[in-house]
C-alpha cells in the first residue's frame, strides 16, 4: 500500500538512499508543494526497499501520467492532491468524471499488518477516507496473506498489527458501516477470484515483472493474484471506476491487475476498415489513406482494397511515415481483400465469450452488422457505444466486464534523519502509536535543510526542498491550509525562519496530533469491535 518501507520489514541492508523531498515548485505557483529531489536509482519493486529517487524518471520510463494534468477535473481536491504529494496516477480521469457525477466509483487499498501504522500510512488512510467522503465505496483490506507469505509474520503479530491499521483508519475518518474491511485469509471471494485470475497469468510474466524464480515460493506468488483479486474486488457487483492509493512501489501490481482486468473482458472493441485484422500502426496507415482517397468520390462500396493498395504503392515511400514491415504486411492484406470494400467498421472480437454471450451480442448489436467466426462488425455503431454495449452483454451472460482499475500515487516521506524513512531505523519515522512527548522529541531532534549559521541562514534562506521538517508541514501538520504550508516555506526560504523555532513548533504540533489522534483510537474502538471483520485471525495457533 503506502508501499513504503517507511514500513520497513523489508528487506535488511537496502541502501539508503534520497528520496523525494518537499518544497515549492520552480514556477513558485501559490500553493506549497512537494516537487522532487535529487536522484540516483529508479525501481519499482513491491517488496524490496522503496525509495524513489527521481519522479520524473517514473512517467518517462513506466507511463505514470502527472496528477497535476488531472488536478482540475477533482472536486474538491485534497491538500495532498494539491500540494503535489500525491504525484502521479495512472487513468484517474474515470473516477474523477464519476465522482463529479455522483457515479459509482471505488477506492480500495491494502495494508501488509508488520508493524506499527505510522506517518507514512497515514498519507493512504487519507486518501482512502478522502474517496469514501467523496462518494466512493471505499475498501481497506489487511494483507494478511501477504504479511505471512512474503515476509513470515506469524498470526499473532498479524492479528496486533492489523487492529492497529483498523484503529488509525477508523480515527482519521473512515466509516466502516459504508465502507468495507476484510482480511484477505477470510474473503472467500477475494479467494475464488484469486485463483480465476491465476489462470490467466504464468511464471514467464510474473518472473519479467517481479523477477521471481526458481527458488520464489508458491505462496508469495499466490500473494500476488491474491493482491490482482483485491484491486478487482470492488468490480464483483458491477464493473465501476476504482482507484487504487498506492505508493509508486506497487505500480507493477497496479499495471499486471490492468492488464488482467482486459484480459478476463469477453470481447475486444477495435476499429478495422475490411474483414481483415491490422494492428495499430497498419490501421493508422489505412485509416490516412481511406481519408485521403475521400471516399465520398467513390460510389456506394466501390472503394475497393485494392484500390487503397494501389494509392499507398504510388507514395513516394519518403511520404510514408511507416517502417518497411508494416507497409509490405499492410500491403499483402489489402492485396489478398482485392475487390473487397473497403468501410470503416467497428469490430467486436470474441475473446473468451462463451457461445451463449457471443449470440447475445449479435442479437444486441443494431443496425448493419456482419457476423465472422470469431468477430462482429458493425457498421453503425462508434467504438465508445461499441465498449458499452459489449460491457453490458458480458455483465449479462455471466461475465464481470472489468473497467481496469486506475491508481494514485503518492511520495514517499523522508525520514526524519535524512535518507529514507523506515519502520526498521526508529528515530527516522513516527508511529502513529508513539507517545505525543515522544513524537515531539523525534521532530526536535530530526535534520533540517538549515544553514550552519543563524546568520547564513538568514542571508540565503533555508533548504525548505530538503527539509524533513518542512516535508512534515506539507504531508501533514499544516493540514488543510495550504496559507499555512505556503507561509512556513515562503519564510523558509526567506531567511525569515530559524530551524530551532520551526521545529519547535513543528514539534509542539506533532504532538498535539498524536495526542489527538490516540484519543480518537479509543473513541472508534466499539465501532471497529462491530464493525464486519474478524479481528482474530482462525488460523491462529496460540
Ligand atoms: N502489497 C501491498 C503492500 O505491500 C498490500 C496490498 C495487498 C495491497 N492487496 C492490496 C495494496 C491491494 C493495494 C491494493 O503493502
Ligand atoms: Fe526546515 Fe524549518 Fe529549518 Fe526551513 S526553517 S530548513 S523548514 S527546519
Amino acid at each position: 500500500m503506502t508501499g513504503d518501507d517507511q514500513r520497513g520489514e523489508s528487506d535488511p541492508g537496502e541502501p539508503v538512499s534520497d528520496d523525494g523531498a518537499v518544497g515549492a515548485d520552480s514556477e513558485g505557483s501559490t500553493t506549497a508543494r512537494a516537487d522532487g529531489g535529487a536522484v540516483d536509482e529508479v525501481a519499482l519493486d513491491p517488496w524490496g526497499s522503496s525509495s524513489v529517487s527521481d519522479y520524473r524518471n517514473l512517467f518517462e520510463e513506466f507511463g505514470i501520467e502527472e496528477f497535476d494534468e488531472v488536478l482540475d477535473q477533482v472536486p474538491n481536491p485534497h491538500y495532498l492532491m494539491r500540494r503535489g504529494v500525491i504525484f502521479g496516477h495512472r487513468d484517474y480521469r474515470p473516477v474523477a468524471e464519476a465522482l463529479r457525477n455522483d457515479d459509482p466509483a471505488a477506492v480500495l487499498s491494502g495494508f501488509m499488518p508488520t508493524g506499527d501504522p505510522h506517518i507514512g500510512h497515514k498519507l493512504v488512510f487519507d486518501e482512502i477516507v478522502w474517496h469514501q467522503q467523496q462518494g466512493a465505496d471505499a475498501y481497506a483490506l489487511i494483507a494478511d496473506l501477504e504479511a505471512n507469505a512474503a515476509r513470515g509474520m506469524t498470526w499473532t503479530e498479524i492479528d496486533e498489527h492489523a487492529r492497529n491499521y483498523l484503529l488509525s483508519l477508523l480515527a482519521l475518518g473512515f466509516d466502516p458501516e459504508e465502507g468495507t474491511l476484510y482480511r484477505q485469509s477470510e474473503n472467500r471471494a477475494v479467494q475464488d477470484l484469486a485463483f480465476e485470475l491465476g489462470a490467466e497469468a504464468n511464471f514467464s510474466e510474473f518472473q519479467a515483472i517481479y523477477g521471481f524464480d526458481g527458488e520464489t515460493d508458491v505462496s508469495h506468488m499466490q500473494s500476488v493474484v491474491t493482491q490482482m483479486a483485491d484491486i478487482l474486488y470492488p468490480q464483483l457487483e458491477e464493473p465501476k471506476p476504482t482507484v487504487i492509493p498506492v505508493g509508486p512501489d506497487q505500480d507493477p501490481h497496479v499495471r499486471l491487475a490492468r492488464d488482467l482486468a482486459e484480459r478476463m473482458r469477453f470481447f475486444k472493441v477495435s476499429e478495422a476498415y475490411a474483414s481483415f485484422e491490422l494492428d495499430s500502426l497498419e490501421r493508422d496507415l489505412v485509416a490516412d489513406f481511406y481519408d485521403r482517397l475521400g471516399p465520398a468520390d467513390f460510389d456506394d462500396d466501390s472503394l475497393r482494397c485494392i484500390h487503397v493498395a494501389e494509392a499507398i504503392e504510388e507514395t513516394p515511400l519518403e511520404d510514408l511515415d511507416v517502417s518497411a514491415d508494416v507497409l509490405s504486411s499492410v500491403l499483402t492484406k489489402l492485396e489478398e481483400a482485392g475487390m473487397e470494400p473497403i468501410r470503416p467498421r467497428t469490430r467486436f472480437f470474441d475473446r473468451r465469450a462463451t457461445d451463449a454471450a457471443f449470440d447475445a451480442l449479435i442479437d444486441a448489436i443494431e443496425g448493419e452488422k456482419r457476423v465472422y467466426e470469431s468477430h462482429v462488425d458493425a457498421f453503425d455503431l462508434d467504438v465508445s457505444e461499441a465498449e458499452e454495449l459489449a460491457r453490458e452483454v458480458e455483465v449479462e451472460t455471466g461475465g464481470y466486464g472489468f473497467q481496469p482499475p486506475s491508481s494514485i500515487y503518492h511520495r514517499f516521506m523522508t525520514g526524519l534523519t535524512g535518507g529514507k524513512m523506515s519502520s526498521s531505523i526508529e528515530a527516522s519515522h513516527i508511529s502513529l502509536l508513539d507517545e505525543p512527548e515522544e513524537g515531539y522529541d523525534k521532530v526536535k531532534s530530526a535534520t533540517t535543510g538549515g544553514r550552519e549559521t543563524a546568520e547564513k541562514q538568514r542571508e540565503l534562506g533555508g533548504k525548505a526542498d530538503e527539509c524533513p521538517v518542512y516535508e512534515l508541514y506539507a504531508y501533514l501538520l499544516a493540514g488543510d491550509d495550504d496559507e499555512f504550508a505556503k507561509q512556513v516555506y515562503d519564510e523558509c526560504v526567506g531567511g525569515d525562519r530559524l530551524c530551532g523555532d520551526c521545529k519547535e513548533q513543528a514539534a509542539q504540533l506533532m504532538r498535539e496530533f498524536l495526542a489527538d489522534h490516540q484519543e480518537k483510537r479509543e473513541e472508534v474502538a466499539d465501532l471497529l469491535e462491530a464493525a464486519d471483520i474478524e479481528l482474530e485471525s482462525s488460523r491462529r495457533r496460540n
